[in-house]
Protein backbone atom coordinates (compact mmCIF):
# COMPACT_ATOMS: atom_id res chain seq x y z
CA UNK A 1 0.00 0.00 0.00
CA UNK A 2 1.08 3.31 -0.59
CA UNK A 3 2.60 5.11 2.39
CA UNK A 4 2.72 8.77 0.52
CA UNK A 5 1.34 11.28 2.43
CA UNK A 6 -1.40 13.26 0.06
CA UNK A 7 -2.85 16.73 -0.20
CA UNK A 8 -6.23 17.21 0.29
CA UNK A 9 -7.91 20.21 -1.37
CA UNK A 10 -10.89 21.56 0.24
CA UNK A 11 -13.97 19.62 -0.90
CA UNK A 12 -14.95 21.15 -4.15
CA UNK A 13 -19.12 20.80 -3.65
CA UNK A 14 -20.19 18.48 -6.56
CA UNK A 15 -16.74 16.16 -6.95
CA UNK A 16 -13.51 16.25 -5.89
CA UNK A 17 -12.62 13.99 -3.25
CA UNK A 18 -16.07 13.75 -2.52
CA UNK A 19 -17.32 11.45 0.19
CA UNK A 20 -20.27 9.50 -1.62
CA UNK A 21 -21.30 6.40 -2.20
CA UNK A 22 -21.49 5.44 -5.68
CA UNK A 23 -25.00 4.56 -6.84
CA UNK A 24 -25.71 1.74 -9.13
CA UNK A 25 -28.47 1.00 -11.71
CA UNK A 26 -31.71 2.35 -10.48
CA UNK A 27 -29.70 4.60 -7.85
CA UNK A 28 -28.89 1.62 -6.23
CA UNK A 29 -25.85 1.54 -4.02
CA UNK A 30 -23.48 -0.90 -5.61
CA UNK A 31 -22.22 -3.95 -3.44
CA UNK A 32 -18.40 -2.90 -4.46
CA UNK A 33 -18.64 -0.08 -4.56
CA UNK A 34 -20.11 0.68 -1.08
CA UNK A 35 -16.77 -1.14 -0.44
CA UNK A 36 -15.17 1.64 -1.97
CA UNK A 37 -15.94 4.08 0.53
CA UNK A 38 -13.91 5.67 2.56
CA UNK A 39 -12.25 8.40 4.35
CA UNK A 40 -11.53 11.15 1.47
CA UNK A 41 -7.44 10.82 2.38
CA UNK A 42 -7.06 7.24 1.62
CA UNK A 43 -5.46 6.53 -2.22
CA UNK A 44 -7.05 4.57 -4.45
CA UNK A 45 -5.57 3.91 -7.51
CA UNK A 46 -7.71 3.00 -10.86
CA UNK A 47 -6.12 -0.75 -10.74
CA UNK A 48 -7.18 -1.21 -6.99
CA UNK A 49 -10.85 0.28 -8.01
CA UNK A 50 -10.93 -1.44 -10.87
CA UNK A 51 -10.21 -5.29 -9.41
CA UNK A 52 -12.34 -3.91 -6.55
CA UNK A 53 -15.52 -3.13 -8.78
CA UNK A 54 -15.50 -6.59 -10.57
CA UNK A 55 -18.05 -8.35 -8.81
CA UNK A 56 -20.56 -5.47 -10.70
CA UNK A 57 -19.90 -6.84 -13.71
CA UNK A 58 -22.22 -9.61 -15.43
CA UNK A 59 -19.88 -11.83 -16.26
CA UNK A 60 -16.77 -11.47 -13.88
CA UNK A 61 -14.26 -13.33 -15.47
CA UNK A 62 -11.37 -10.49 -14.77
CA UNK A 63 -11.17 -10.06 -18.79
CA UNK A 64 -12.68 -6.51 -18.39
CA UNK A 65 -10.83 -5.67 -15.56
CA UNK A 66 -7.89 -6.37 -17.61
CA UNK A 67 -8.75 -4.28 -20.58
CA UNK A 68 -9.30 -1.13 -18.74
CA UNK A 69 -6.32 -1.89 -16.78
CA UNK A 70 -4.28 -1.88 -20.71
CA UNK A 71 -5.97 1.13 -21.43
CA UNK A 72 -5.04 3.03 -18.18
CA UNK A 73 -1.49 1.32 -19.26
CA UNK A 74 -1.32 2.50 -22.38
CA UNK A 75 -2.99 6.36 -21.25
CA UNK A 76 0.10 6.82 -19.31
CA UNK A 77 2.38 5.83 -22.34
CA UNK A 78 0.36 8.48 -24.40
CA UNK A 79 0.19 11.03 -21.94
CA UNK A 80 4.11 10.79 -21.78
CA UNK A 81 4.21 11.70 -25.40
CA UNK A 82 1.53 14.35 -25.74
CA UNK A 83 3.20 16.07 -23.24
CA UNK A 84 6.74 16.55 -24.67
CA UNK A 85 5.51 17.19 -27.58
CA UNK A 86 6.42 20.39 -27.31
CA UNK A 87 9.83 19.53 -26.79
CA UNK A 88 10.40 17.57 -30.19
CA UNK A 89 12.22 19.97 -32.09
CA UNK A 90 14.28 20.92 -29.03
CA UNK A 91 15.08 17.32 -28.37
CA UNK A 92 16.38 17.05 -32.05
CA UNK A 93 14.78 16.00 -35.20
CA UNK A 94 18.31 15.16 -36.93
CA UNK A 95 17.32 15.15 -40.86
CA UNK A 96 13.30 15.84 -40.14
CA UNK A 97 12.22 12.60 -39.80
CA UNK A 98 14.02 10.35 -36.78
CA UNK A 99 14.64 11.54 -33.26
CA UNK A 100 17.72 11.63 -30.62
CA UNK A 101 17.06 7.57 -30.17
CA UNK A 102 16.83 6.98 -34.11
CA UNK A 103 12.93 6.13 -33.94
CA UNK A 104 11.26 7.34 -36.91
CA UNK A 105 8.73 10.66 -35.48
CA UNK A 106 5.33 10.13 -36.09
CA UNK A 107 2.35 12.11 -35.72
CA UNK A 108 0.79 11.73 -32.35
CA UNK A 109 -2.27 10.18 -33.42
CA UNK A 110 -0.41 7.62 -35.05
CA UNK A 111 1.74 6.94 -32.12
CA UNK A 112 -1.57 6.71 -29.88
CA UNK A 113 -3.06 4.19 -32.12
CA UNK A 114 -0.09 2.64 -31.97
CA UNK A 115 0.72 2.18 -28.16
CA UNK A 116 -3.14 1.50 -27.55
CA UNK A 117 -2.76 -2.09 -29.83
CA UNK A 118 0.10 -2.61 -28.66
CA UNK A 119 -1.41 -2.55 -24.75
CA UNK A 120 -4.32 -4.65 -26.21
CA UNK A 121 -2.27 -6.93 -28.03
CA UNK A 122 -0.06 -7.75 -25.21
CA UNK A 123 -2.73 -9.07 -22.19
CA UNK A 124 -5.02 -10.51 -25.43
CA UNK A 125 -7.96 -9.29 -23.01
CA UNK A 126 -9.69 -8.36 -25.87
CA UNK A 127 -9.90 -10.55 -29.39
CA UNK A 128 -10.10 -7.57 -31.85
CA UNK A 129 -10.13 -3.58 -32.00
CA UNK A 130 -11.24 -0.98 -34.13
CA UNK A 131 -9.84 2.09 -34.38
CA UNK A 132 -10.56 5.98 -36.53
CA UNK A 133 -7.33 5.62 -37.46
CA UNK A 134 -7.48 2.19 -39.26
CA UNK A 135 -9.78 1.24 -42.38
CA UNK A 136 -11.09 -2.04 -41.08
CA UNK A 137 -10.56 -4.26 -37.82
CA UNK A 138 -7.73 -5.62 -36.47
CA UNK A 139 -7.97 -9.23 -34.81
CA UNK A 140 -5.79 -10.03 -31.76
CA UNK A 141 -3.95 -13.37 -31.36
CA UNK A 142 -4.95 -15.09 -28.02
CA UNK A 143 -2.38 -15.01 -25.27
CA UNK A 144 -2.06 -18.14 -23.75
CA UNK A 145 -4.68 -19.77 -26.06
CA UNK A 146 -7.19 -17.60 -24.09
CA UNK A 147 -10.42 -17.53 -25.74
CA UNK A 148 -11.59 -13.35 -25.64
CA UNK A 149 -14.97 -12.20 -25.25
CA UNK A 150 -14.32 -8.55 -25.63
CA UNK A 151 -13.81 -6.21 -28.49
CA UNK A 152 -12.49 -2.67 -28.03
CA UNK A 153 -12.93 0.62 -30.02
CA UNK A 154 -11.51 3.98 -29.57
CA UNK A 155 -10.64 7.41 -31.05
CA UNK A 156 -7.04 7.04 -29.97
CA UNK A 157 -6.48 11.14 -29.77
CA UNK A 158 -9.57 13.31 -30.07
CA UNK A 159 -8.50 16.83 -31.16
CA UNK A 160 -5.27 16.24 -32.51
CA UNK A 161 -5.50 19.17 -34.26
CA UNK A 162 -4.38 21.06 -30.89
CA UNK A 163 -1.19 19.50 -30.22
CA UNK A 164 0.74 22.20 -31.81
CA UNK A 165 -0.85 25.12 -29.86
CA UNK A 166 -0.70 23.44 -26.62
CA UNK A 167 -4.52 22.66 -25.83
CA UNK A 168 -6.06 19.61 -24.57
CA UNK A 169 -6.29 16.50 -26.28
CA UNK A 170 -8.23 13.05 -25.32
CA UNK A 171 -8.48 9.50 -26.27
CA UNK A 172 -11.75 8.14 -25.94
CA UNK A 173 -12.76 4.25 -25.45
CA UNK A 174 -15.66 1.56 -25.71
CA UNK A 175 -15.73 -2.08 -24.84
CA UNK A 176 -18.34 -4.12 -26.02
CA UNK A 177 -19.52 -8.12 -25.50
CA UNK A 178 -18.43 -9.89 -28.95
CA UNK A 179 -21.51 -11.17 -30.24
CA UNK A 180 -19.76 -14.23 -32.45
CA UNK A 181 -18.68 -17.40 -30.68
CA UNK A 182 -15.06 -17.32 -29.01
CA UNK A 183 -13.93 -20.02 -31.19
CA UNK A 184 -13.63 -18.12 -34.27
CA UNK A 185 -12.31 -14.76 -35.46
CA UNK A 186 -14.42 -11.77 -34.28
CA UNK A 187 -16.68 -10.10 -37.40
CA UNK A 188 -17.44 -6.89 -37.95
CA UNK A 189 -21.29 -7.63 -36.48
CA UNK A 190 -19.56 -7.64 -33.19
CA UNK A 191 -18.45 -4.19 -33.41
CA UNK A 192 -21.44 -2.83 -35.23
CA UNK A 193 -23.95 -2.62 -31.72
CA UNK A 194 -25.75 -0.07 -30.40
CA UNK A 195 -24.12 2.08 -27.36
CA UNK A 196 -26.75 0.50 -25.55
CA UNK A 197 -25.09 -2.81 -25.67
CA UNK A 198 -21.77 -1.28 -24.16
CA UNK A 199 -20.57 -2.81 -21.20
CA UNK A 200 -18.06 0.36 -20.23
CA UNK A 201 -16.72 3.08 -21.95
CA UNK A 202 -14.55 6.37 -21.50
CA UNK A 203 -11.83 8.76 -21.62
CA UNK A 204 -8.84 9.87 -21.04
CA UNK A 205 -8.18 13.74 -20.78
CA UNK A 206 -4.50 14.93 -21.14
CA UNK A 207 -5.03 18.64 -20.05
CA UNK A 208 -3.72 20.98 -17.19
CA UNK A 209 -3.73 17.47 -15.34
CA UNK A 210 -4.26 14.13 -16.83
CA UNK A 211 -7.60 12.57 -15.80
CA UNK A 212 -8.86 8.76 -16.85
CA UNK A 213 -12.46 8.96 -16.42
CA UNK A 214 -14.70 5.71 -17.14
CA UNK A 215 -18.07 3.81 -16.67
CA UNK A 216 -18.93 0.39 -16.40
CA UNK A 217 -22.97 0.98 -15.77
CA UNK A 218 -22.86 1.88 -12.30
CA UNK A 219 -22.16 5.49 -12.88
CA UNK A 220 -19.26 7.45 -13.47
CA UNK A 221 -15.62 7.65 -11.93
CA UNK A 222 -12.32 10.01 -12.42
CA UNK A 223 -8.87 9.26 -11.83
CA UNK A 224 -6.50 11.67 -12.03
CA UNK A 225 -2.86 10.73 -13.06
CA UNK A 226 -0.07 11.43 -10.14
CA UNK A 227 2.89 12.11 -12.00
CA UNK A 228 4.89 12.19 -8.81
CA UNK A 229 3.97 8.18 -8.37
CA UNK A 230 2.73 7.46 -11.78
CA UNK A 231 -0.96 6.31 -10.64
CA UNK A 232 -4.36 7.25 -11.67
CA UNK A 233 -5.88 8.02 -8.46
CA UNK A 234 -9.61 8.60 -7.79
CA UNK A 235 -10.02 12.07 -7.51
CA UNK A 236 -13.86 12.11 -9.21
CA UNK A 237 -16.10 9.89 -7.19
CA UNK A 238 -19.41 9.26 -8.82
CA UNK A 239 -19.56 11.99 -10.98
CA UNK A 240 -23.05 14.03 -11.85
CA UNK A 241 -23.83 16.05 -14.19
CA UNK A 242 -25.38 19.49 -13.35
CA UNK A 243 -29.27 19.36 -14.38
CA UNK A 244 -28.34 22.31 -15.85
CA UNK A 245 -26.15 25.16 -17.21
CA UNK A 246 -24.88 28.21 -18.31
CA UNK A 247 -22.74 27.08 -21.56
CA UNK A 248 -23.29 26.25 -24.66
CA UNK A 249 -20.67 24.55 -27.10
CA UNK A 250 -20.65 24.43 -30.78
CA UNK A 251 -18.42 25.66 -33.55
CA UNK A 252 -20.63 28.90 -33.64
CA UNK A 253 -18.27 29.76 -37.23
CA UNK A 254 -20.78 26.87 -38.75
CA UNK A 255 -23.59 29.32 -37.97
CA UNK A 256 -25.01 29.62 -41.44
CA UNK A 257 -24.40 26.45 -42.27
CA UNK A 258 -26.87 24.79 -39.71
CA UNK A 259 -30.16 24.28 -39.98
CA UNK A 260 -32.96 26.67 -38.93
CA UNK A 261 -33.88 24.88 -35.89
CA UNK A 262 -30.33 24.83 -34.99
CA UNK A 263 -29.82 28.39 -35.29
CA UNK A 264 -32.66 29.69 -33.65
CA UNK A 265 -31.46 27.53 -30.67
CA UNK A 266 -28.41 29.13 -30.51
CA UNK A 267 -30.11 32.62 -30.73
CA UNK A 268 -31.95 31.65 -27.74
CA UNK A 269 -28.40 30.05 -25.88
CA UNK A 270 -27.24 34.07 -26.62
CA UNK A 271 -30.28 35.89 -25.61
CA UNK A 272 -30.32 34.06 -22.36
CA UNK A 273 -26.66 34.96 -22.23
CA UNK A 274 -25.21 31.70 -21.88
CA UNK A 275 -21.44 31.92 -22.25
CA UNK A 276 -19.95 30.02 -25.28
CA UNK A 277 -17.37 28.12 -24.96
CA UNK A 278 -15.61 25.18 -28.03
CA UNK A 279 -12.53 24.08 -27.35
CA UNK A 280 -12.55 21.68 -30.50
CA UNK A 281 -11.54 19.04 -29.07
CA UNK A 282 -14.88 16.64 -27.59
CA UNK A 283 -13.51 15.34 -24.97
CA UNK A 284 -12.36 18.69 -23.22
CA UNK A 285 -15.84 19.85 -24.07
CA UNK A 286 -17.73 17.17 -22.80
CA UNK A 287 -15.57 17.03 -19.52
CA UNK A 288 -15.83 20.91 -18.36
CA UNK A 289 -19.60 20.13 -19.21
CA UNK A 290 -20.04 17.09 -17.28
CA UNK A 291 -18.07 19.17 -14.52
CA UNK A 292 -20.02 22.70 -14.71
CA UNK A 293 -23.20 21.42 -16.72
CA UNK A 294 -23.84 22.41 -20.47
CA UNK A 295 -24.64 21.39 -23.95
CA UNK A 296 -22.12 20.03 -26.70
CA UNK A 297 -23.60 20.18 -30.15
CA UNK A 298 -22.33 18.96 -33.58
CA UNK A 299 -24.91 19.02 -36.07
CA UNK A 300 -25.12 18.49 -39.43
CA UNK A 301 -23.52 21.35 -42.06
CA UNK A 302 -23.34 21.05 -45.52
CA UNK A 303 -19.40 19.84 -45.39
CA UNK A 304 -20.78 16.88 -42.76
CA UNK A 305 -24.83 16.42 -44.17
CA UNK A 306 -24.76 13.59 -41.65
CA UNK A 307 -22.52 15.36 -38.70
CA UNK A 308 -19.06 14.93 -38.59
CA UNK A 309 -18.10 12.63 -35.43
CA UNK A 310 -17.85 8.96 -35.11
CA UNK A 311 -20.95 7.67 -33.66
CA UNK A 312 -18.82 4.09 -32.34
CA UNK A 313 -15.53 5.95 -31.80
CA UNK A 314 -16.86 9.62 -30.30
CA UNK A 315 -20.76 9.64 -29.94
CA UNK A 316 -21.52 6.42 -28.09
CA UNK A 317 -18.82 5.90 -25.39
CA UNK A 318 -19.34 9.81 -24.51
CA UNK A 319 -23.11 9.24 -24.59
CA UNK A 320 -22.23 6.18 -22.69
CA UNK A 321 -20.74 8.35 -20.14
CA UNK A 322 -23.23 11.12 -19.68
CA UNK A 323 -25.71 9.12 -19.31
CA UNK A 324 -24.29 7.20 -16.43
CA UNK A 325 -23.72 10.91 -14.96
CA UNK A 326 -27.73 12.09 -15.47
CA UNK A 327 -27.14 13.24 -18.52
CA UNK A 328 -28.87 13.34 -22.16
CA UNK A 329 -27.39 12.50 -25.59
CA UNK A 330 -29.86 12.46 -28.93
CA UNK A 331 -28.77 13.18 -32.57
CA UNK A 332 -30.72 16.17 -34.60
CA UNK A 333 -33.35 13.83 -35.52
CA UNK A 334 -33.92 13.40 -31.72
CA UNK A 335 -32.98 9.63 -31.25
CA UNK A 336 -31.23 8.64 -28.24
CA UNK A 337 -27.28 8.17 -29.28
CA UNK A 338 -27.25 4.64 -27.47
CA UNK A 339 -29.88 3.04 -29.62
CA UNK A 340 -28.55 3.52 -32.99
CA UNK A 341 -27.58 0.87 -34.91
CA UNK A 342 -24.86 1.08 -36.72
CA UNK A 343 -24.25 0.34 -40.13
CA UNK A 344 -20.71 1.05 -40.96
CA UNK A 345 -17.45 1.10 -38.60
CA UNK A 346 -16.91 5.13 -39.36
CA UNK A 347 -20.36 5.99 -39.63
CA UNK A 348 -20.93 9.73 -38.47
CA UNK A 349 -23.68 11.00 -36.37
CA UNK A 350 -25.17 14.16 -35.37
CA UNK A 351 -24.96 15.35 -31.84
CA UNK A 352 -26.69 16.97 -29.20
CA UNK A 353 -24.86 15.52 -25.27
CA UNK A 354 -25.01 17.20 -22.03
CA UNK A 355 -27.44 18.36 -19.17
CA UNK A 356 -30.18 16.85 -19.05
CA UNK A 357 -32.61 20.22 -19.11
CA UNK A 358 -30.49 22.33 -22.03
CA UNK A 359 -30.79 18.65 -24.23
CA UNK A 360 -34.68 19.09 -23.72
CA UNK A 361 -34.77 22.79 -24.60
CA UNK A 362 -32.66 22.06 -27.77
CA UNK A 363 -35.35 18.83 -28.62
CA UNK A 364 -38.31 21.38 -28.34
CA UNK A 365 -36.61 23.98 -30.56
CA UNK A 366 -36.05 21.38 -33.21
CA UNK A 367 -39.83 20.11 -32.54
CA UNK A 368 -41.14 23.44 -33.29
CA UNK A 369 -38.73 24.73 -35.95
CA UNK A 370 -37.59 21.47 -38.16
CA UNK A 371 -40.60 21.30 -39.85
CA UNK A 372 -40.71 25.07 -41.14
CA UNK A 373 -39.55 26.18 -44.54
CA UNK A 374 -35.74 28.34 -44.31
P1 LIG B 1 -10.25 14.09 -34.16
O1 LIG B 1 -9.09 14.93 -33.72
O2 LIG B 1 -10.28 12.75 -33.47
O3 LIG B 1 -10.38 13.98 -35.65
O4 LIG B 1 -11.61 14.77 -33.63
C1 LIG B 1 -11.84 16.13 -33.76
C2 LIG B 1 -13.31 16.35 -33.58
C3 LIG B 1 -13.76 16.68 -32.17
O5 LIG B 1 -12.90 16.37 -31.17
C4 LIG B 1 -14.03 18.14 -32.20
O6 LIG B 1 -15.08 18.46 -31.34
C5 LIG B 1 -14.36 18.41 -33.63
O7 LIG B 1 -13.69 17.44 -34.39
C6 LIG B 1 -13.96 19.76 -34.08
O8 LIG B 1 -14.40 19.93 -35.39
P2 LIG B 1 -14.50 21.37 -36.04
O9 LIG B 1 -13.10 21.88 -36.18
O10 LIG B 1 -15.20 21.13 -37.34
O11 LIG B 1 -15.34 22.22 -35.10
MN1 LIG C 1 -12.05 12.58 -32.38
MN1 LIG D 1 -8.79 11.18 -33.47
Amino acid sequence: MLQRSYSIPTPHPNHFFQIIMATGKNGKTSEASSRLYQPSNRIVTLDEFIIRSEKDFEFATGELTGLLRDIGVAAKIINREVNKAGLVNILGVADGSDNASGDVQQKLDVYANEKLIECLKNSGECCAIASEECEDIIQVEPVFSKKSNYVVLFDPLDGSSNIDVNVSVGTIFAIYRRKSDNSGPATREDFLQPGIKQVAAGYVLYGTSTILVYTTGHGVNGFTLDPSIGEFCLSHRNMRIPENGQFYSVNQGYYSKFDLELRRYIDHCSDQNYGLRYIGSMVSDIHRILIQGGIFMYPSTRKYPKGKLRLLYECNPLAMVVEQAGGKAINTQLKRILEIEPKELHQRSTIAIGSPVMVNELQEFIERYAALPL
